[in-house]
């Protein structure tokens, strides 16, 4: 199988670093001229040089900021073959991991302003540069949190899940235009932040892994390859699919009775 983004526009939100940056990476490896985007200026500028594209700063809450992202990229390159919703936020503070019943308003709305909006904002502003162009591949970064119903974090689960119905609706609303929107759901990712949250601490650690029947968390660049897939032509005919990408975290019960 060849991967066909050769000479492809991408833009990758949230892409100074963590998954993001390794989207973009394998992107640019594979022959896209990438667009990286975040709110992160500066790591951002070095991640868009390392892979030989272009930065362009944008907090994907903002409505106009992420359509002058879209416009910024087909004014450069003159198109927008795949656009990547990466950037998301969620929250581990001790007073967020409550209950819905306590869960604070205000991060309900910071969660869903990024994740879930930001997302929307994405999908429509590239939308509307893909169905003028008539082609063009959205790849929404999901979770399995939206696929199966984690306890104490109800914004994060409900933006993700709402990410993937989202996902299934415009992928019927587009399909007829020739713009493909599938997403991927990660597990838990190895990261610079879940590596502080989850993996230095060995009791923590174990106790995440023994839910995953391939007992260990995944690597950035595991997600990167379904992203490539989906958003190139040898998944031409993949459209409104969730890849879950999570060593099996979410195929079952991994527990003995
Ligand atoms: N790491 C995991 O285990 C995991 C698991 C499932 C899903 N995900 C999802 O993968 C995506 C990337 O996560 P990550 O682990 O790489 O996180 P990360 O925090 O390492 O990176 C996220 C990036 O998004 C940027 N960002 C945050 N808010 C933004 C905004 N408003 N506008 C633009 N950019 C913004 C950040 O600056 C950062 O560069 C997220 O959507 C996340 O929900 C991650």
């Amino acid at each position: 199988m060849s991967v066909g983004v050769q000479g492809k526009i991408a833009i990758v939100t949230g892409g100074a670093q963590g998954i993001g940056k390794s989207i973009a990476e394998t992107l640019a490896r594979n022959g896209a001229t990438v667009v990286v985007s975040d709110v992160k200026a500066e790591q951002g500028l070095a991640t868009a040089a390392a892979l030989g594209g272009t930065f362009f700063p944008c907090d994907v809450s903002d409505f106009d900021q992420v359509h002058a992202l879209v416009d910024a990229c087909a004014a450069r390159y003159g198109r927008l073959d795949i656009m990547v919703n990466n950037a998301g936020i969620n929250s581990n503070r001790p007073e967020d991991r409550v209950t819905a019943d306590r869960y604070p308003i205000e991060t309900w709305h910071k969660i869903i302003n990024v994740d879930l909006h930001g997302t929307f904002h994405g999908c429509q502003a590239a939308a509307q540069q893909m169905v003028e162009q008539r082609s063009g591949s959205i790849v929404n970064i999901a979770s399995v949190a939206g696929v199966v119903a984690l306890r104490l974090q109800i914004g994060y689960v409900a933006a993700k899940a709402a990410v993937l119905r989202m996902t299934e609706a415009m992928a019927c609303e587009l399909g007829p235009m020739g713009v493909r929107v599938n997403a991927v759901s990660p597990g838990s990712t190895l990261t610079d932040g879940t590596r502080e949250l989850f993996y230095n601490d060995k009791d923590r650690a174990e106790h995440i892994l023994s839910f995953i029947p391939q007992r260990r968390p995944g690597e950035t660049t595991e997600i990167a390859e379904a992203v490539l897939f989906l958003a190139s032509d040898a998944a031409a005919y993949v459209n409104g699919h969730n890849l879950i990408v999570d060593g099996g975290w979410t195929c079952g019960f991994n527990r003995d009775f």
